[in-house]
């Protein structure tokens, strides 16, 4: 009754910001992502009637009450799908600092449901496991599917869940991954979307979204790098538009965030083909295909007060691996 399972952390190109419902993690618009090859969780689940209660440890960094406790309650639902009360002991790892806008609880949960799922011998189709993985982080499901994946958002727990529109091979692009500031955020998306309807703005933004999508599903078809970039930086000003109005307003960006978001612009109109998109945090994602990988990795590199800077290719999604983590 014990599995590991590794699941990569996703960029989203279209967002998930507002929940139709709270308690199902209903989205109010479905969102495309691509998963990070540079930015993954591994976590090991044991199940065992030892155990008085769930124990949950991250490796490297600590975990508040609330934390445990949302990985507890995922628990509680694989547990409730195998029939089991058992307790269990469940051991992450991440190659990447949490918080900080990358998302870790994409990966997080995402490799929790399958670890878990495995380690009770749950047999769940991938669209299952989307929809279990849901329930934990939203974006989490759009970690188990490979490559480039839409969460169609539906209208019911089981017809909301990711599917895979591309595997990784699909298109070599590139996320090179700027790191401007370290340490947790200090609202999470989860906070952070509670508050989208107090913005103004907030209805404009789902009433645009079909058409959105639309235009990143072309791109992705006809791998147009332009049309895709255009599309992710309008919707990455979109999205955090709507969160700087709600009320209180989220100001996810430091001054070097809008510092680098020009400085791409700039980089652009001598040629260098690269777009920017933003999560819930500071730090800056430049999109680019494989062919300005090194252009780009260089030119990032020279900005100074960064942390660091990553290189990530779309990467298949969540699986089982073989090396426990205890
Ligand atoms: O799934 P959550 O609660 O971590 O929310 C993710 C929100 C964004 O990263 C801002 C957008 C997205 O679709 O990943």
């Amino acid at each position: 009754m014990k599995a590991t399972a590794i699941a990569p952390a996703n960029i989203a190109f279209i967002k998930y910001w507002g929940k139709a419902d709270d308690v199902l993690r209903l989205p109010l618009n479905s969102s495309l992502s691509m998963n990070l090859s540079g930015a993954q969780t591994v976590t090991t689940v044991e199940f065992s009637p030892d155990y008085k209660h769930d124990r949950i440890d991250m490796t490297g960094e600590t975990m508040s009450d609330k934390e445990r406790e949302r990985v507890s309650s995922h628990l509680d639902r694989i547990r409730m799908k195998a029939g089991t009360k058992l307790s269990a002991r469940v051991v992450t790892k991440n190659n990447f600092v949490k918080g900080t806008g990358i998302a870790s609880s994409a990966s997080g949960f995402a490799a929790l449901t399958v670890a878990g799922c495995a380690a009770l011998g749950l047999n769940l189709s991938e669209k299952e496991l989307t929809i279990l993985a849901r329930l934990g982080s939203g974006s989490a499901c759009r970690s188990i599917p490979d490559g480039f994946v839409e969460w169609v958002k539906g209208y019911s727990s089981d017809s909301s869940f990711a599917y895979s529109l591309y595997p990784a091979s699909y298109w070599d692009l590139r996320d090179i991954l700027v790191v401007v500031q370290k340490g947790q955020k200090k609202v999470s998306s989860t906070e952070g979307m509670e508050g989208l309807r107090t913005s103004p703005l907030w209805q404009a933004r789902i009433a645009g979204m079909e058409n959105k999508i639309a235009r990143v599903k072309d791109a992705l078809e006809k791998k147009d790098i332009r049309l895709l970039g255009e599309t992710i930086e309008e919707e990455t000003l979109n999205m955090h538009t709507v969160a700087r109005s709600q009320n209180p307003p989220l100001l996810y960006w430091t001054p070097k965030t809008e510092e680098i978001m020009t400085v791409v612009r700039k980089w652009r109109s001598k040629g260098l083909v690269v777009y920017c998109t933003i999560d819930a945090g500071p730090n800056v994602h430049l999109i680019c295909e494989a062919r300005d990988e090194q252009e780009v990795t260089k030119k990032a590199k020279s900005l100074t007060d960064v942390w660091s800077v990553g290189v990530n290719k779309p990467a298949r999604g969540a699986h089982v691996v073989g090396d426990d983590l205890f």
